[in-house]
């Protein structure tokens, strides 16, 4: 299916992911800072449509995993999608067969009421382990995949999970232990928050399961010194019509502003909750990182919007045609541990931006710089999509910002630490040369620009989350 984009950046939304071999990738400009070794790893959505069936939600796509391998001064890329059973059963069928994030079962109505089970779509975020890699998706258990050839082993059940038990797309690894926090919420009568502790290796070690009232939607946590922190928001899952796949899971979701927003502290030792705190409604995907403040508060920062509006701008995104504002800032909270109150919150910016992160070095504790994705300033927030590297420095409460200029489209940026420095690394759409481009910058001075810009062989479709890996 064909669509005319009407806004450059659509390109970098309809096109599907073309698989490629591991090839070199050509240099537009500058060099592949010297004796960078590691590999950039990014999942996503590598297709919404399949013939005349357009998926419901930008959730639903298919991951497909971009990797590249620097070594020596060279950059080779390849890209594959993670072969779920689902997805090789559609690839078969030629049609999509299952239902998902923000679609019902396909078919007749028949088809509808007796309904498949969701397909594990492995897009949403990829964690690097030693021997092997895993992409994530919140509904279900991970995928495990060779970390160089990017070839699907199978599910892994991380020596504690069914193929169905949710492991997020946002765990936490200790930088001084190694040690993995995640957790997953399964749907029943309520919903049941698991909570993982996991080896180096991604063994869970320990887990302990919470009952949580009705089904709320969690995607990301925060670790913060020896805490865990869960703000639940007021959105709950209206589990009737979607029993009977009236609705799908995203359809089903209800704002609920009068439930407010739940606080979890856990202690990350032994998975016990510690404090319950409440606090106004809100919404958040993303947090950027937490930390202990003097054994007294627990310091996070998160892009908070004001309801879940974003959800439905994520799904007409899918379309190419947003037509609901939502916008998220980048917000700084204190809550206070003895009584899990929101004892101060700070919107840190006006600008809206997404996909927030820190140096891994510094997950979980006290931390100088935020990056994250933004909107050019007076862009539109709906015939727009982020074009601006921002970060906020915590320690002087300022802004700095990268523009990637007219036409140039970028992802979360990801960062990279090495022996001999700190980078920025962040996917590019070139909407003018329609190409991908993978544009790395010194962390110090990124503004000043990338110091390589690395051309990719095919259009890598806009998705969620990276990571980097130095080994
Ligand atoms: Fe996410």
């Amino acid at each position: 299916m064909v669509i005319a984009p009407a806004y450059p950046w659509q390109q970098a939304i309809f096109t599907t992911a073309i698989e490629f071999d591991a090839e070199p990738l050509s240099l537009l400009q500058g060099a592949i800072p010297a004796g960078l070794q590691g590999t950039f790893y990014r999942n996503g959505p590598g297709r919404l449509h399949r013939g005349s069936q357009r998926v419901g939600h930008w959730f639903d796509g298919d991951g497909a995993i971009l990797a590249v391998h620097f070594q020596d001064g060279t950059a080779q890329g390849l890209l594959r999608y993670v072969q779920t059973k689902g997805y090789q059963a559609e690839e078969r069928a030629g049609r999509y067969l299952f239902p998902n994030y923000g679609m019902t079962t396909p078919g007749l109505l028949w088809e509808r009421l007796f309904g498949k089970n969701v397909k594990n779509c492995a897009n949403t975020s990829i964690l690097p382990l030693s021997d092997r890699l895993l992409a994530l998706w919140e509904g279900g258990a991970p995928h495990q995949l060779d970390r160089q050839s990017l070839h699907t082993l199978g599910l892994d059940t991380l020596g504690n999970l069914t193929p169905t038990t949710p492991y997020s797309a946002h765990p936490k690894r200790d930088p001084k232990t190694g040690e993995i926090y995640n957790f997953g919420v399964s749907l029943g009568r309520n919903a049941t928050l698991h909570l993982y502790r996991s080896a180096p290796n991604g063994t869970i070690k320990k887990r302990v399961d919470v009952l949580l009232e009705g089904l709320p939607l969690i995607h990301d946590f925060v670790m913060a010194g020896r805490y865990l922190v869960f703000l639940i928001p007021p959105v709950r899952l209206n589990i009737l019509p979607l029993m009977f796949n009236l609705k799908s899971y995203s359809e089903a979701l209800e704002w609920q502003p009068d439930l407010g927003t739940q606080i979890l502290i856990i202690d990350r030792e032994n998975l016990e909750i510690i404090q319950r705190g409440e606090a106004p409604a809100w919404f958040q995907w993303h947090f950027a990182n937490g930390c202990l403040i003097d054994e007294k508060f627990i310091r996070l920062q998160l892009v908070r919007y004001a309801d879940f509006s974003t959800n439905e701008y994520l799904r007409e995104v899918s379309t190419g045609h947003p037509l609901t504002e939502a916008p998220g800032h980048l917000w700084e909270l204190e809550f206070n541990l003895q009584t899990g109150e929101l004892n101060k919150e700070t919107q840190l910016t006006e600008r809206n931006c997404e996909f927030p992160v820190v140096p891994d070095a510094h997950l979980g504790q006290s931390w100088r710089y935020t990056y994250c994705s933004m909107k050019r300033v007076g862009a539109s927030l709906l015939t727009e999509i982020d074009s601006v590297i921002g970060c906020y420095d915590q320690s002087n409460q300022t802004w700095q910002e990268f523009d990637c200029g007219e036409g140039y489209y970028c992802m979360e940026p990801v960062h990279i630490s090495y022996a001999d420095g700190d980078y920025l690394i962040s996917l590019i759409f070139n909407s003018i040369q329609a190409q991908s481009e993978l544009w790395i910058f010194p962390a110090a001075q990124f503004t000043d620009g990338p110091c390589c810009q690395l051309r990719l062989p095919h259009i890598v479709p806009f998705g969620f989350h990276g990571k980097w890996a130095n080994f």
